[in-house]
């Protein structure tokens, strides 16, 4: 476990915290901000928990290792305790500008968070935002205690008692491998969102897609123990924990891409709205407004999922298969047409499901198959009826 000592005048409590873990014999490696060594010494850390402590000073090592990549794979959990205001806003907004954010940006376990600050700092509407945002993203976080703060008055900021924190990491982990993980070792593909054609320098086409679809079946795979791909399309969702995001914005970027991956996985989902068509020749200059017409000749783009049908050895094929008229006979030329293993036909133009909606209502097609009404229902809850699925080929 890897713990982050933050600069508040908590920190003299993770020591008590390093030592129950290792107590409780845990494998301990200890990183502190530059003001977090000047409430604590890592020296005390270094005693507690065996091992070398990382700051500032350990950006690089004389030999080859990168050390906060090196802490980063090293850990299966990461806390950070205290964690300050300011480390809360910056790890909320992905940045790393010190060893402690770097390692945490790197870290793909499991994260737990524990704040512990002045009320008025707990307060403000930005650390409000920011623990919103780290809870979005899957990161667990603590509620501090109320009681008497170091300032001299009664409030809520106060670090929970050491045996308390254990508790709910403990609980937490106990939890999370509890859940379903029948897909460890599957290594899956997904792509997300749409794609843009550019028009000119400042113009394109696109659609209405959010990646919401993609994004949840990323995270469901990566939940239930698969090692996941994430090919998206522009979006302002956030990256599902543990899921490794590629960003493309056209098609043929998707595509290229798709190729990179597609020989190692087992399970290869195109959940992407892509753009069919691209204008042929984008202009190099915004175009100016000049006649009142203006044509654009449009040419097909490649057709990522009939090609990876055609190429596909062992790996599961799952396409999608959004329409808004005669949605189960198009749907079923488009299975055979690209020799999908399954078919997630849904219909675009009901205004409670599909695009932007956070619910869906699909019907699974497959092959030799009658075909599956999967009733409306959050995306997250159609992401795993997905899985069930395909777990049971
Ligand atoms: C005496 C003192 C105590 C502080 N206690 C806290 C605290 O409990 N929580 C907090 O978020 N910031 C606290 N701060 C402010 C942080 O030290 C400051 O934001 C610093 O930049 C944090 O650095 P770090 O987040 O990189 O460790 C305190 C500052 C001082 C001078």
């Amino acid at each position: 476990m890897a713990v982050y000592i933050t600069g508040g005048i908590a920190a003299y409590k993770a020591a008590y915290f390093v030592r129950a873990l290792i107590k409780d014999g845990a494998q301990v490696r200890v990183a502190m901000t530059r003001t977090a060594t000047e409430f604590i010494t890592p020296t005390t850390l270094q005693t507690l928990s065996r091992h070398r402590v990382y700051t500032d000073k350990t950006l690089v090592y004389d030999d080859e290792i990168v050390p906060h990549i090196e802490l980063a794979d090293w850990s299966d959990a990461a806390v950070v305790i205290p964690a300050t205001a300011n480390v809360i806003a910056k790890i909320s907004h992905g940045l790393a500008d010190d060893f402690v954010t770097s390692a945490l940006l790197a870290s793909a376990c499991p994260k737990f968070v524990v704040p512990a600050m002045n009320e008025k700092m707990l307060k403000n509407a930005a650390t409000v935002r920011n623990f919103a945002c780290l809870r979005a993203d899957g990161v667990n976080v603590l509620e501090p205690d109320a009681g008497f703060l170091a300032e001299g008055y009664e409030g809520r900021g106060r670090l929970p008692a050491v045996t308390d924190v254990m508790k709910w990491i403990q609980g937490k982990i106990a939890q999370s491998d509890s859940s379903v993980k029948d897909m460890k070792g599957k290594r899956v593909l997904i792509t997300a969102g749409k794609t843009v054609e550019p028009i000119d320098p400042v113009r394109y086409i696109t659609n209405h897609s959010t990646g919401r679809m993609g994004y949840a079946l990323a995270q469901a795979a990566a939940e239930r123990g698969a090692k996941v791909t994430l090919i998206s399309g522009p979006t302002t969702l956030a990256c599902p924990a543990g899921v490794h995001v590629v960003s493309i914005k056209t098609t043929a970027e998707m595509a290229q891409e798709v190729d990179k991956y597609f020989a190692k996985m087992d399970i290869v989902i195109m959940a992407a709205a892509v753009s069919d068509y691209r204008i042929e020749k984008p202009a190099a200059q915004k175009i100016k407004k000049k006649s009142s017409t203006l044509e654009l000749k449009l040419v097909k783009n490649i057709d990522i999922l009939k090609r990876l049908g055609q190429k596909k050895k062992e790996q599961v094929l799952i396409g999608f298969a959004a329409e808004t008229q005669n949605l189960l006979e198009n749907a079923t030329r488009k299975m055979q047409e690209k020799r999908v293993d399954l078919l997630v036909a849904n219909d675009v133009s009901r205004a409670d499901i599909g695009f932007g909606s956070k619910q869906n209502e699909v019907t699974f097609l497959r092959p030799g198959h009658e075909p599956l009404l999967v009733k409306k229902s959050d995306k997250r809850q159609i992401a795993e009826k997905i899985f069930d699925c395909i777990m049971s080929f």
